[in-house]
């Protein structure tokens, strides 16, 4: 078996790279994590991916302004360099542009904190709460053009309960998105594979 190549992108904590880090360890999940990339120079799931043995890189955006493109090519570049297959977003926040999404059209996911089509964009937990939202959770879908958009591939519903808060709400969800982004990723691969095979019996 060889194992597809992943790049995780994060902004910040990295705790759904984490998730996707111990799954990879198994010997018989078909994906490796082979590169860390985050745009923040600051974020603290870098420690956590080098501690672990995995590359990492920075592709700060800040240099490169409102040049959203020049920012991604980047980025591509790096990813490039590392020979990566498949891309995890996993807390990055940057709005990603045609141009890098049709390079991994169908290879890269995302994970999102609430049962899209729902609550898109930030705050999901706040406005599922305001919306008296009596489920909620954590979908992983193929990165489409839109923001959180894209063929989901994994949803876990969890329930809203009496008093909670937006951080109740939010650890709640939280395991769910630990669970299925690992899952998620290995659905991907194996279709992927499937594809291919299919492709070359045509
Ligand atoms: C997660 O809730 C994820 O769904 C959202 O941003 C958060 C990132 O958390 N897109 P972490 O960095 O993976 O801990």
């Amino acid at each position: 078996m060889t194992r597809k190549r992943v790049a995780i992108l994060i902004s910040g904590r990295g705790s759904n790279m984490v998730a996707l880090i111990e799954a990879a360890k198994a010997p018989d999940y078909p994906a490796e994590i082979s590169l860390v990339v985050s745009n923040r120079p600051d974020a603290a799931g870098l420690a956590r991916a080098k501690a672990e043995g995995i590359a990492t890189a920075v592709v700060d955006h800040k240099p490169y302004g409102k040049d959203r493109e020049a920012f991604e090519r980047a980025l591509q570049a790096v990813l490039e360099g590392r020979r990566i297959e498949l891309v995890c977003l996993a807390g990055f926040m940057r709005l990603l542009s045609p141009w890098l999404v049709e390079r991994w059209q169908g290879r890269m996911l995302n994970i999102h904190p609430a049962l899209l089509p729902a609550f898109k964009g930030l705050d999901t937990h706040r406005r599922a709460l305001a919306a008296g939202a009596q489920a909620h959770g954590a979908t992983v879908h193929v990165v489409g053009n839109e923001l959180d958009s894209g063929p989901i591939v994994l949803q876990e519903a969890v329930p809203v309960v009496a008093g909670d808060t937006e951080e109740t709400l939010a650890a709640r969800v939280l395991e769910a998105e630990h669970r299925i982004y690992p899952q998620a990723l290995k659905l991907l691969v194996q279709k992927r594979v499937q594809e291919i095979e299919g492709k070359s019996r045509r």
